[in-house]
């Protein structure tokens, strides 16, 4: 089983860039699945039902989201209509929307489940690591043959910490949240494939994919200002992981770079 999970998309670079190029990604890798998170899909922040949809038809299997989930308004009553679409897995019950996916594709299924981490995170979700084993073998019960373990988090050592207690469990355990993509893509010794950060799918002339000078501003003087989505060095960054679907063991992880070309003349 071939499965891409792609980091966070930013604003409309990032969604368009994706649609764009999914299919060529899905032909390249032969993949079976594809898994992006898109929290910051519609302006830079949250998702609605009408970008999610649009995603899901380009050729996305299943859209995760992270601490940005409620960002769009209304989208907390359109959430529950998106079967292929779940939200973090520790927040309250009283939250609406999926907490896990189980994929479908032929005779291949896969569990998606995101967790988000506690260590600096504005949110005060319950423990991820007992979450995401829960739902691995929940996932695992209802027919998973892999199961992905997304932790959505800002600090490396709990992403680092999760992958190894999910060593065995979790057919890839990848990072999100930081907009950075990590180079430590591994087989750990049990099988399960592990990456401390995914990236993020859109420009990357940016401060997280936003407009530079409003950021850096807003350090230098403190003063409020909009932070507009950037639309320079637009890129896609993810992995891709190669499971046996026989026991759920990932043979290889890879890293996912692709960068839109820019004409001579500019964008
Ligand atoms: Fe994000
Ligand atoms: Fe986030």
């Amino acid at each position: 089983m071939k499965v891409a999970f792609l980091g966070d998309i930013v604003g409309r670079p990032g969604r368009n860039f994706v649609m764009e190029k999914i299919h060529e990604l899905r032909v390249q890798h032969s993949l079976d699945f594809i898994v992006v998170n898109g929290e910051n899909a519609a302006g830079g922040a949250g998702i609605n039902s009408r970008i999610a949809t649009a995603l899901r038809n380009s050729g996305v299997d299943g859209i995760t989201l992270g601490d940005h989930l409620w960002d769009e308004r209304g989208f907390e009553r359109e959430i529950d209509s998106l079967d292929w679409l779940c939200r973090p897995a520790n927040l309250p019950e009283s939250n609406p929307g999926l907490n896990s996916l189980l994929l479908e594709k032929g005779d291949l299924k896969l569990g998606v489940v995101t967790v988000l981490g506690r260590q600096f995170m504005r949110v005060h979700p319950s423990c991820p690591f007992e979450t995401a084993r829960q739902y691995a073998e929940s996932l695992k019960s209802r027919g998973a043959q892999a199961i992905l373990v997304e932790i959505h988090a800002e600090a490396t050592s709990e992403k680092i910490a999760l992958g190894w207690y999910l060593d065995g469990i979790a057919s890839l355990v990848v990072g999100t949240h930081t907009h950075v993509p990590t180079a430590d893509n591994r087989v750990l010794p049990r099988g399960t494939a592990y990456l401390t950060d995914a990236g993020m799918c859109g420009p990357y002339e940016s401060v997280l994919g936003r407009d530079i000078q409003p950021v850096l501003g807003r350090f230098l003087d403190g003063m409020p200002r909009r932070f507009t989505v950037a639309t320079g060095d637009v890129a896609i960054r993810g992995c891709v992981v190669d499971i046996d679907e026989n026991n759920g063991i990932s043979r290889s992880i890879d890293l996912v770079h692709l960068k839109q070309s820019v004409s001579p003349d500019g964008p």
